[in-house]
Order: structure tokens, then C-alpha cells, then sequence
């Protein structure tokens, strides 16, 4: 079985209570069933979320050996982290960056993304289906 991680960054934890008029009525348990549908036979899908830079940093060196790739919502460290950013660049199987809102409609300071320096496809604004997309992409990317 090969793994894809589906890391989320700070505040996604509240998912479906947290400003619902952006994100959603979804929660984090509805991209883990949404992400695990949409791998191929032979794939699985691991979902973590912290609102720590540091433990997501570590779950990134994990996966350099355990995984095939990894769907990332970094939600507001997208804008901020190098660290991040870095720790990506240490991974080698592809790297998807998702945005559940539209962070180009929003303000300045959603335009720019670190992570977008590293990452292999970037989807914003499509909501949860995002995260199925990239478990796609990465299923497509791994089996060529
Ligand atoms: C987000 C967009 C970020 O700007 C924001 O800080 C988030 C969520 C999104 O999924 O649209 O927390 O990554």
C-alpha cells in the first residue's frame, strides 16, 4: 500500500464552525472520507492537522520515508512559513498545495505562498473537492 499524507496547518481543526461563509459546513473527517475515495486501488491516505509549525515540520521528514506524496494546507503558515517551505524542499515525491477558499479574491497578503515555491500543482478555491484532486494528481504522478 502506498500512503499520501493530507497535512492541514493552523485553525483547520475547526473546519465547519470556523467561518462557514469561506470554508464550508464540512469538517476535517469529510476531506479524510472525501481523500480516501478518490485514491486509486493501492493507496491510502494518512490526514493530520496541528495548529504548530514545528510538529508539522516533523511530519514532513517523517513522510520522506513513508509516503508518495503529500497534499498540504498550510493554511495561514502558506504565507508566512520559510520553515515550512524548507522542509518541503527536503521531500522528493510530489507535493500538492490546497486552498479550500479563493486566496486570490481575498487580501494582499493571501497572494503570496512560500510553499508555492516547492509545490508540484497548487488548487485554490475549489472547497473540499481541492484535497480530492490533489489525492488524484499525486495517485496519477505515482503510478507513471
Ligand atoms: C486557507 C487560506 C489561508 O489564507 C488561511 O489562512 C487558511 C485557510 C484555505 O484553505 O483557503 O487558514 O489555506
Amino acid at each position: 500500500m502506498k500512503t499520501i499524507l493530507i497535512l492541514n496547518g493552523p485553525n483547520l481543526n475547526l473546519l465547519g464552525k470556523r467561518q462557514p461563509h469561506i470554508y464550508g459546513h464540512e469538517t476535517l473527517e469529510d476531506v479524510e472520507r472525501l481523500c480516501a475515495a478518490a485514491c486509486d486501488e493501492g493507496f491510502e491516505v494518512r490526514l493530520e492537522q496541528s495548529n504548530h509549525e514545528g510538529r508539522i515540520i516533523d511530519w514532513i521528514h517523517e513522510a520522506r520515508e513513508t509516503t508518495c506524496g503529500i497534499v498540504i494546507n498550510p493554511g495561514a503558515f502558506t504565507h508566512t512559513s520559510v520553515a515550512i517551505m524548507d522542509a518541503l524542499n527536503t521531500y522528493e515525491p510530489p507535493v500538492i498545495e490546497v486552498h479550500i477558499s479563493q486566496v486570490h479574491k481575498r487580501e494582499a497578503f493571501r497572494h503570496h505562498s512560500y510553499v508555492s515555491l516547492r509545490a508540484d500543482g497548487v488548487i485554490a478555491g475549489f472547497g473540499l473537492d481541492g484535497y480530492a484532486a490533489g489525492v488524484r494528481r499525486i495517485c496519477r504522478l505515482a503510478s507513471a
